[in-house]
């Protein structure tokens, strides 16, 4: 659909806990050492959220600084968009904290592709203001999954940390966002899941003993090759559809799962590993927000410039994936001078 209005990002924002959880930190939980989880995942540290700090929380400082970059007053946004799988509340949505802290009055709604969630987020957002039915969105990915961890679990508890990331889209005469993919195959819901606390297996002291409202993963192995298979593939449909190669783009900004998962999707899609952002060793798995993280925090070290061409890709629970082809839009980060 070619219609002469596009979305396109003006700027991003990101924001951590502050408290660092170096991988020693597990040594003392279950059977592991910094040496394996470095070997296998390329993850030195995550952050933890600490009291007082939730999704929300993180959502508002993630949004406060993509909006002052931006130079926009909250009023100016026209929906708002929260990705998470770690809501602050079951009822009402995180969007609902964080628009009401922002001063925003604007329609505002969670949504829940789990580690994908940015990546949804961007292509909803894109089509609401492609359609008319929005002029400025907030995109947000934010997580604080420390809080639904089980510490006695190594195959899982190693991976994950908290942080959000935000990105504001505006209308534009060019693709910003040139093209999205969104895909899942809900007959692996089992893979990754958290059973208890919904509908389901609702809360009893049974289902709190029994570790039923934390994050259990089966196979990580296949978990890892499905991402990669998944990831890749959303990737190349992507670009094939706008007739690009992998050598036309600029920076691949997968979801950081693990630095391994990663530099194997740049490999499969013939990309110069230059090219393709890790940023997992200091902040870990932060599902929805791993994106917008590491895409704030390329832009601000001066990998994103405008014109460039950026692939995003996400992969997880669900299992639910995608990618987002991406005209970089936002001019370079204010304070670098350019
Ligand atoms: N420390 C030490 N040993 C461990 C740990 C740990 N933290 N975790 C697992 N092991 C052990 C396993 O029990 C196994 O032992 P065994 O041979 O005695 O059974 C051994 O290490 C090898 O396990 P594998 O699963 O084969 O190890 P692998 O190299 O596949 O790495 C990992 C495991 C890191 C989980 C990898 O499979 C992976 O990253 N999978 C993707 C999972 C993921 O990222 N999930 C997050 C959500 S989905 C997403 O974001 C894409």
């Amino acid at each position: 659909m070619t219609t002469g209005r596009f979305a396109r990002i003006v700027s991003v924002g990101s924001a951590l806990p502050r408290r660092v959880v170096p991988n020693e930190f597990f040594e003392a939980l279950v059977e592991t050492s910094d040496e394996w989880i470095i070997e296998r995942t390329g993850i030195h540290a995550r952050r933890f959220a600490g009291p007082g700090e939730t999704t929300a929380t993180l959502s508002v400082e993630a949004a406060t600084r993509a909006l002052a970059s931006a130079g926009w007053d909250p009023s100016a946004v026209d929906l708002l968009i929260v990705a998470t799988c770690t809501p602050d509340r079951p009822l009402p949505s995180t969007a609902a904290f964080v628009q009401a802290r922002l001063g925003m009055s604007c329609a505002a709604f969670d949504l829940n592709a789990a580690c994908a969630g940015f990546v949804y987020g961007l292509s909803v957002g894109s089509a609401q203001i492609r359609a008319g039915a929005a002029d400025r969105v907030l995109v947000i990915g934010a997580e604080v999954l420390s809080r639904v961890l089980n510490l006695t679990d190594r195959t899982t508890c190693v991976l994950f940390g908290d942080g959000a990331g935000a990105a504001l889209l505006e209308p534009a005469e060019e693709p910003g966002v040139i093209d999205s993919l969104l895909a899942m195959d809900g007959t692996q819901a089992e893979l990754l899941t958290i059973p208890a606390g919904g509908s389901e297996l609702p809360a009893t002291a049974e289902t709190a003993a029994t570790h039923g409202h934390e994050i259990q993963m089966q196979n990580g192995q296949a978990v890892f090759h499905q991402a990669v298979v998944g990831m890749a593939a959303a990737c190349a449909s992507v670009l094939e559809k706008a007739g690009l190669a992998g050598n036309d783009v600029t920076v691949v900004i997968a979801h950081q799962a693990n630095a391994r998962i990663i530099a194997a999707v740049g490999k499969r899609l013939g990309i110069d590993p230059a090219r393709v952002v890790i940023d997992v060793a200091e902040v870990g798995n932060t599902s929805a927000a791993s994106i917008p993280i590491a895409m704030d925090r390329a832009w601000k070290a001066g990998r994103l410039h405008p014109g460039d061409l950026v692939l995003t890709a996400a992969f997880g629970a669900g299992l639910a994936w995608g990618a987002n082809l991406i005209r970089w839009t936002a001019p370079e980060p204010p304070g670098t001078g350019a």
